[in-house]
């Protein structure tokens, strides 16, 4: 590698981890920071109150939603709150049965352990997870064949935190053991993100004029990590344009420049769309199909795309499969007329 690539490439490097020390600042660290989600820090905020005051650990939890709406973080105020140390792990990464072992025989009274991306745990784990749950206990088995001999060990008290983008995937064996509770989180009001905005900005220095901080907002998708990452994006453009304050001008050309559209859809958005309404006819179309289409897989369409789209009311699910709404129409400017398509301009 020549001493120019050399350099480029730990630029790259250095954008990319400062870009992620950004995120960390970021995240609220106090309980009053974590904007929205009302009715789960309450709910929340009794769990641990009535814990601390019996100075039990908390319940199992369960929170589960699409990306980017809190869930970690969630988590991580959590731990603050009860003053306890917290592991943080995630579903592929716990291969064996052995990796899940040393993790909760490492565990110390009250601690916490996250677990991430908890649908991605194999089954065998998942039922080493239950008697660990259930009665702190852990059965594993040592050596192999006639020699092989089954052990219990008695684990600390300990509280599982688990995240999921996908609860469905989750057997109801193991929802069932988070009985602290399961939460769902919601996308986030346009006022709300807003607010996540203004705070955001304020750490990184920036002024942000108020329609700025809106126009941000309407395009965010509901939620918080896209907001963030727009206002970052809308402060180089206002930076690298001479601006020492992020404006309504400057902000609606970096994001059009980035191809967010008013509903805040990107590019990969309005595809999924167009190709269910040019080459289906806006369906129903099956899930496995409209992955082929697209040349996505099944699983990120699901999991990335469709929730938003979903929630802003774009696609439906129907038994048959996926079909467009009148407002996806209405949104790409073409006309349904009984299921045949004409361009609205
Ligand atoms: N309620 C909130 N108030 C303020 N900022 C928030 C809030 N929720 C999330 N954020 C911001 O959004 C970012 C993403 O949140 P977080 O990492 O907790 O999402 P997540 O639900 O765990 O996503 P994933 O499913 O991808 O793991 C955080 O770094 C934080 O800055
Ligand atoms: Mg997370």
């Amino acid at each position: 590698m020549s001493s120019q690539q050399n350099n480029n490439s730990n630029n790259v490097k250095q954008a990319a981890s400062s870009d992620k020390a950004l995120d960390q600042t970021l995240r609220p660290q106090k309980w009053d920071d974590y904007i929205g989600q009302e009715l789960i820090k309450k709910n929340l905020n009794i769990l641990i109150r009535a814990a601390s005051e019996r100075k039990e650990s908390i319940e199992h939890l369960l929170f589960y939603g699409p990306a980017g709406l809190g869930k970690t973080t969630l988590a991580l105020l959590i731990a603050k709150e009860l003053g306890a140390q917290i592991r943080i792990t995630s579903g592929p990464s716990i291969e064996r049965v052995g990796d899940l072992a040393s993790i909760l025989t490492n565990l110390s009274p009250g601690d916490i352990l996250f677990i991430d991306e908890i649908h991605r745990l194999n089954k065998t784990i998942e039922e080493v997870l239950y008697p660990a749950m259930e009665s702190r206990s852990l059965d594993i088995i040592i050596g192999k064949g006639p020699s092989a001999r089954s052990i219990q060990l008695e684990l600390p008290p300990f509280t599982l935190i688990a995240a999921t983008t996908r609860i469905a995937l989750l057997s109801s064996p193991l929802r069932s053991r988070f009985s602290g509770g399961t939460f769902r989180l919601e996308f986030y009001t346009d006022n709300e993100i807003k607010k996540i905005i203004t705070r955001s900005a304020s750490i990184l220095g920036m002024t942000i004029i108020e329609d700025a901080a809106e126009e941000i907002s309407k395009r965010s998708r509901c939620t918080p990590r896209i907001a963030n990452h727009f206002l970052k994006r809308c402060r180089d453009y206002a930076q690298v344009a001479g601006q020492n304050e992020i404006d309504i001008n400057s902000t609606k050309q970096a994001l059009d420049l980035m191809e967010i559209d008013a509903a805040g859809l990107n590019s990969h958005d309005r595809r999924i769309l167009n190709v269910l309404i040019e080459k289906f006819k806006g369906g129903p179309v099956g899930l496995g199909t409209l992955a082929a289409a697209t040349s996505e897989d099944e699983a990120t369409i699901e999991e990335v795309y469709e929730p938003f789209l979903l929630q802003l009311g774009f696609i439906e699910r129907t038994p048959r499969g996926r079909m467009a709404t009148e407002n996806a129409y209405r949104h790409l400017g073409q006309k349904q007329i009984q299921g045949n398509l004409l361009s609205a301009s």
